[in-house]
């Protein structure tokens, strides 16, 4: 094949994902652990695409195959099952019914390494496409190679061997230039060769590496293209490495919203998650937690401490410390916290407050409306510019049953009061503070829902004068 333009080049992704990582520890499969808030195959899935259509991606899975697979399904990725791991080489042979016949460049990559970036296999790609050589590995420099297979050089610089850990002799244990276990190669040599291997006599596994000697004495030549950080090729073995790989994602993803105009005071103590987006001139306090699919706008601040799951916050909002918020939406100049809470599918419209110790469950509080401090909102629809006092409870649920409870614009709901829902309270209406409110209340009137207080002049001094301390 001659030398090709990188940007024409059709190009195919394996990503072996079917061990089982006993190392981990873990009941589940090593791929499925997360970093960044992603499952640490969906990183090199994500990487992958930056080379290669879903319909060319292939993921062989084999330790619960069908978790790994449900993991991606939002990918449209291929799957090739190995239901027995006998080698790499055994693994990239499962994908063969449906890939040798797919031509270009077949890039193989593990799917434990997270850290991989879309622009190193860019380059990995475009250095295969204009070398013309059978096939390019990335090797890296390491302090300990212990375990690696070692990458062989000859004298222009070519590939001569990779020699695997156990196998390497005294002078070679000394090499420290190691293979990450990543390669991009001409398709059709792949294909044609893999069924020369044959299982390591040590292992009794076929050694996807071996295809580097054999391709060898068919006189190819291979190369290498070395990366000088390690840390990109970091493969997850353990739980220790499965926290540096977090550790440095989320470092990547604070500096790239920091380059895009985001504030954040202490950014060590910041975790975001890798699909969180923030708008321009944002200010993150510390020990802020950004989880999932969270989305924040411009001008925001979020508070100290706060922890946003899969929330959706407009611009200019103001997010006081320690606000714990899930699944919901914020509209623009709301005001919320500290220590509030809100739980799946609430709603707080444009300039809204929500403060203290006030809890939201499944409710829409409209535009200007206030619940400042303590209290329980379930299953609620607020109207405009109510205000809720102190203490008002929803009792959204009957013990079977949960209901709804509706409250007018501008209503004024007393403090420490009780709605027993299902129950409407009208436009511009005021319920008493203390009541327990069972039954509609129409728009414009008071309503009482609690014992009247009686008097007794003189009590105190009466009884006093009847029973005389001793
Ligand atoms: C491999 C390389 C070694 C390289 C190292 C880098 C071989 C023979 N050796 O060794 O040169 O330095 O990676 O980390 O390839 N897998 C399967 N099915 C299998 C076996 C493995 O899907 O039957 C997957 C694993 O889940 C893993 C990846 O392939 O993600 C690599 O396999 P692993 O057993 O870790 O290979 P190493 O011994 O580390
Ligand atoms: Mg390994």
């Amino acid at each position: 094949m001659e030398k090709q333009e990188a940007e024409t080049v059709n190009t195919t992704v394996v990503i072996l994902a079917a061990g089982l990582g006993t190392r981990m520890k873990s009941k589940q499969a090593k791929v499925l652990h997360r970093a960044g808030g992603l499952p640490l195959v969906e990183h090199v899935v994500r990487a992958a695409k930056a080379v290669a259509s879903p319909e060319r991606i292939f993921v062989v899975t084999g330790h619960q195959a069908e978790a790994v697979e449900a993991a991606l399904s939002n990918h449209g990725v291929q799957f090739a099952r190995q239901t027995e791991q006998k080698g790499t080489g055994h693994a990239l042979a499962q994908c063969a019914p449906k890939a040798s016949g797919l031509d270009g460049l077949l890039m193989v990559l593990v799917g434990d390494a997270p850290l991989l970036t879309a622009e190193t296999l860019v380059r990995l790609r475009d250095q295969q496409a204009s070398t013309g050589t059978a096939g390019t590995l990335i090797s890296t420099s390491v302090a300990d190679p212990t375990g690696y297979g070692r990458v062989v050089l000859d004298d222009r610089g070519d590939v001569s061997a990779i020699v695997e850990h156990k196998a390497c002799s005294p002078e070679q244990l000394k090499i420290n230039v190691i293979n990450s276990g990543i390669y991009c190669m001409r398709a059709d040599l792949v294909w044609n060769n893999l069924k020369e291997i044959v299982p390591n006599p040590a292992s009794g596994e076929y050694y996807l590496t071996d295809i580097f000697e054999i391709l060898r004495k068919q006189s190819h030549r291979l190369g290498a293209m070395h990366l000088a950080d390690p840390n990109e090729l970091l493969g997850i073995n353990t739980r220790v490495e499965l926290a540096e790989a977090d550790t440095i994602l989320r470092a990547r993803k604070r500096r790239a919203l920091m380059l895009s105009g985001v504030t954040m005071e202490q950014p060590e103590s910041v975790s975001i998650d890798m699909d969180v987006t923030i708008g321009q001139d944002t200010v993150l306090e510390p020990h802020v937690r950004l989880l999932g699919t969270t989305t924040i706008g411009e001008d925001c601040r979020i508070g100290a401490g706060t922890i946003l799951d899969n929330m959706a916050v407009d611009g200019s909002v103001t997010i006081h410390p320690y606000s714990v918020l899930t699944q919901s939406h914020i509209s623009t100049r709301a005001e919320i916290g500290p220590f509030a809470r809100m739980r799946a599918n609430s709603d707080v419209g444009e300039g809204a407050q929500v403060g203290n110790f006030a809890e939201l469950k499944n409710t829409k509080i409209h535009a200007g409306a206030k619940a400042h401090h303590v209290g329980y909102l379930g299953d609620t629809e607020i109207g405009a510019k109510a205000n809720i006092g102190a203490g008002t409870i929803v009792c959204n649920y009957d013990g079977v049953m949960k209901h709804k409870t509706k409250i007018g614009a501008g209503a004024f709901i007393g403090s420490n009061s009780t709605l027993v829902a299902p129950v409407e309270i009208g436009d511009d209406s005021y319920v008493a503070a203390g009541s327990v409110i069972t039954h509609e209340v129409p728009s414009d009137a008071l309503a009482f829902g609690r014992a009247h207080q009686t008097l007794k002049h003189g009590w105190v001094s009466n009884r006093r004068a009847k029973h005389p301390k001793k």
